[in-house]
């Protein structure tokens, strides 16, 4: 089975390929000739992540899936959440967005955050979701280089490393998006 993951992050494609079993063929954008932004206009995970499996899917004629995610923060209502990969403007690189919720959280007691992924799956028009969710800490210092995003501020509850001071292989085994698609995969499975 050919899928493509519609995401022109890397990090996302080695954690997802580590994932599925070698019967599916994991394609990229760039795998199908797909230069352009995919399109993720809404307030929410759930209408971002269909809206990029439906680009693929009726652009390029791609059995597709794609995910959003988010941090929410609880003391910051639920910020940055579905802004998350721009919470510090349009131009900001990982490294400002981390500032800025250090910043905003100095001196805050409750620290209580979670990701949050949404994987839309679209299958010969069919459309099907799954949710993985890890609940943990933002620690007021970064901690490790690996991972991408917020890893090295996010401290899964019961551990004691930052996601970026895990492998790609322990944070896949706890990490929202590992959990979707553990999810997407057992999904799979039935279908081959
Ligand atoms: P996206 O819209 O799903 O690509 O995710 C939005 C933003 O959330 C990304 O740009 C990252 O900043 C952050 N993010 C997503 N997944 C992770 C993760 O696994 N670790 C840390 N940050 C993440």
């Amino acid at each position: 089975m050919k899928l493509v993951f519609a995401t022109n992050n890397l990090n996302k494609l080695a954690e997802i390929r580590m994932l599925v079993p070698f019967s599916i063929e994991i394609l990229s954008l760039k795998d199908i000739n797909c230069n352009e932004e995919l399109p993720e206009t809404s307030d929410n995970l759930e209408d971002n992540a269909a809206q990029k499996a439906f680009y693929i899917f009726d652009n390029f004629g791609y059995n597709c899936f794609a995910d959003d995610t988010g941090l929410e923060i609880d003391v910051l209502d639920g910020c940055p959440g579905v802004y998350s990969a721009r919470y510090a403007g349009e131009q900001c690189i990982a490294e400002d967005n981390i500032q800025k919720v250090l910043s905003e959280m100095k001196g805050e007691k409750n620290r209580d955050a979670c990701f949050r992924t949404i994987i839309s799956l679209v299958i010969d028009g069919k459309h099907f979701q799954f949710e993985g969710m890890v609940e943990g800490q933002i620690i007021p210092e970064k901690w490790g280089n690996n991972g991408f995003g917020y890893d090295p501020i996010f401290l899964p509850n019961g551990f004691d490393e930052s996601f970026a001071q895990m492998s790609i292989q322990q944070k896949n085994e706890i990490s929202h998006r590992g959990l979707a698609v553990k999810k997407l995969i057992a999904f799979l499975k039935k279908k081959i």
